[in-house]
């Protein structure tokens, strides 16, 4: 099945009340991993590529990966730009293959967020390529843009519809108190997502699909094997499963995942090294960063997305 947009996947998914999840994919075995879950559990899929891998793996390598992924699987992938952070780099991406974009004006003035992303929405609809655009900012680092929790805001439901008429986009992120990262909240702090803001953009825009940034769990299971094996991730906490799915059934239909499989991986190779110390075959550790992958797309899958069988 070729590559899609995200079109028909969030409207079902909407409809449905579960979540795609879009997940980021830096090098084969994270691919792998994804892909093996999603086939295994029939649930279509995004796989993201930000700026920062772009930059490590290059665009032909992460494009050739997702290719090869669609001859062995029978869902619906869509291959889309996490965070693009100007014209050009959408552009790039939508001329070499990408089905959806997004195109991160959220650190903008409001009026040059409108202009960038109604720009990009020209481009992308003209080619048959989605776009998500992102209003109010989300605490924590990437790898280009670290925003500090004082400088976070949520996204103002006043702006929204203006917004997304405006610009013509075909999904929205919104900040209502997910951040980007495995450091989430602050040890002893209560996670809360603000589910009113949520709410009240559903209630002006019935219908219109809802992005999730910044949305790990930051699975216990992995941070306890990393600190197990020599990490020191004891202060990470991520948002709650049963508020990530709370979210999933009313207008997020995109739930991103980048630190769990960060973590997971992770954990994987350190375990599998800490017990095999004579190991230097990068086949034997990565198969187990890799299975650990598709274990946790899984978990998200059945747990939090709900997407188990929607392909
Ligand atoms: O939201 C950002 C993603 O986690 C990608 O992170 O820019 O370090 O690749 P990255
Ligand atoms: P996490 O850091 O919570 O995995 O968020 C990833 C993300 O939002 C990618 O755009
Ligand atoms: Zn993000």
């Amino acid at each position: 099945m070729p590559l899609v947009n995200t079109k028909e996947m969030f409207k079902k998914a909407y409809e449905g009340g579960y979540a795609i999840g879009a997940f980021n994919v830096n090098n084969m075995e994270i691919v792998q991993g994804i892909m093996q879950a999603c086939k295994d559990l029939k649930s279509p899929v995004i796989l993201q590529v930000s700026g920062g891998a772009r930059k490590y793996a290059h665009h032909a390598y992460l494009y050739h990966l997702v290719q090869a992924a669609l001859e062995e699987a029978d869902v619906p992938v869509a291959l889309h730009l996490d965070h693009g952070n100007s014209f050009e780099l959408c552009k790039d991406c939508i001329d070499g293959g990408f089905t959806s974009v997004m195109i991160d004006g959220s650190h903008l003035p409001y009026e040059e967020n409108v202009a960038l992303t109604k720009k990009v929405v020209d481009y992308a609809h003209e080619r048959g390529v989605t776009v998500e655009g992102e209003l109010g900012q989300l605490a924590g680092i990437e790898d280009e843009v670290n925003v500090s929790a004082e400088n976070a805001s949520y996204t103002d439901p006043d702006q929204v519809q203006d917004f997304v008429t405006r610009t013509g986009v075909d999904s929205l992120a919104i900040a209502i108190g997910t951040s980007h990262g495995a450091f989430k909240f602050k040890p002893g702090q209560k996670p809360q997502l603000r589910f009113d803001i949520l709410q009240e953009v559903m209630d002006r825009l019935p219908g219109f699909p809802i992005v999730l940034h910044g949305a790990s769990s930051v699975m216990p299971e992995y941070v306890a094997q990393i600190n197990e094996f020599g990490g020191q991730m004891a202060d990470a906490i991520g948002i709650p499963e049963d508020m990530l799915r709370q979210a999933a059934s009313m207008a997020v239909c995109k739930i991103n995942v980048d630190s769990d499989l960060r973590l997971a991986l992770t954990a994987g190779i350190r375990k599998h090294l800490a017990e095999n110390p004579s190991h230097f075959d990068p086949r034997q550790y990565l198969a187990d960063g890799r299975a650990n992958i598709a274990e946790v797309v899984a978990h998200k899958i059945q747990n939090v997305l709900g997407s188990e069988g929607k392909a």
